[in-house]
């Protein structure tokens, strides 16, 4: 592998054409595309999903050689944390982890940087493509590289979405038939308050009381919908122009996140 590039995919496997089109995009600027599956049990919390998370590992591995990914990186748990999941040395990011996906999931975005981390040690990519899906993962993530002076680009994918604009999900596999035509709702609320903003609304709490109504409206229970510096993820300032939107909401047995993006130059 000596002087060629490597591109790294991580992912948790039940592979869809989001992570795919990551694969496409590592490709793109990569000799050597790699893809790891590791269901990290250190960023699930106690009563979330590890369990029930669904693994198709065959289905994926097909996946994978149809889209003419070179390596697959499939650890077990002994692997990724040889002196068990109480594992003493972590990564943490403290002030972006709180907020958002940070608050009603505690410990998880430090499980998540912890793992990359270990994941970039072992593969020792040269660029890593993260969903843009996963927005504050990705912001996260980039700070993390940044602060530890890490060797590695970080480089963002495309949302993938579904035929009405749902994003692409693992977990759209928990939502019934009842419920799949109308979680779009959350994309919806996006787009319309992004057109709003974009229009030049600056009074951003009422734009964002307004979309959480249209969610709830729609039946389902908000978790957060903020509208924020894309940077920081701080709360947008008036004057702010790089701006993204975030939005999750629960149904009856998933919990959905989405995002939009503007720019107001
Ligand atoms: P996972 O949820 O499997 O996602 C793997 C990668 O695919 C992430 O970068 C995520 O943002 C991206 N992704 C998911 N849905 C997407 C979509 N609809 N369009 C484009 N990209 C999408 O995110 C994780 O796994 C884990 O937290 C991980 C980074 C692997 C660490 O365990």
């Amino acid at each position: 592998m000596a002087g060629k590039r490597i591109g790294f995919v991580p992912t948790m496997g039940n592979l869809h054409q989001g992570h795919i089109s990551l694969i496409d995009r590592a490709r793109e600027t990569n000799d050597i595309v790699v893809c790891s599956i590791f269901v990290n049990g250190l960023q699930f919390g106690l009563n979330e999903d590890w369990d029930k998370y669904p693994r198709t590992f065959e289905n994926d591995c097909q996946k994978l050689r149809d889209a003419n990914c070179d390596f697959l990186f499939h650890p077990d748990d002994v692997e990724m944390y040889p002196n068990g999941m109480d594992t003493q040395t972590r990564v943490i990011c403290p002030t972006m982890t709180d907020v958002l996906c940070g608050a009603s999931r505690p410990g998880h975005f430090e499980g998540v940087t912890t793992v990359v981390s270990k994941l970039f040690n072992i593969v020792q990519p040269d660029e890593a493509v993260f969903g843009i899906k996963d927005y504050q993962q990705l912001a996260v993530i980039r700070r993390m590289a940044e602060d530890l002076c890490m060797p590695v680009q970080i480089t963002a994918g495309d949302i993938a979405r579904e035929a009405d604009g749902l994003a692409m999900s693992s977990r759209n596999g928990y939502l019934t038939e009842e419920e799949r035509p109308k979680v779009i709702c959350l994309n919806q609320a996006l787009n319309w308050a992004k057109e709003q903003i974009e229009q030049g609304r600056k009074d951003f709490d009422a734009v964002r009381e307004e979309a959480i109504k249209q969610i709830e409206d729609t039946g389902f229970r908000i978790d957060y919908f903020s509208i924020c510096d894309s940077k920081t993820l701080e709360m947008a300032a008036v004057d702010d122009k790089q701006i993204t939107i975030l939005g999750a909401m629960y149904t009856g047995g998933a919990r959905l996140i989405d995002n939009i993006s503007l720019s107001l130059d």
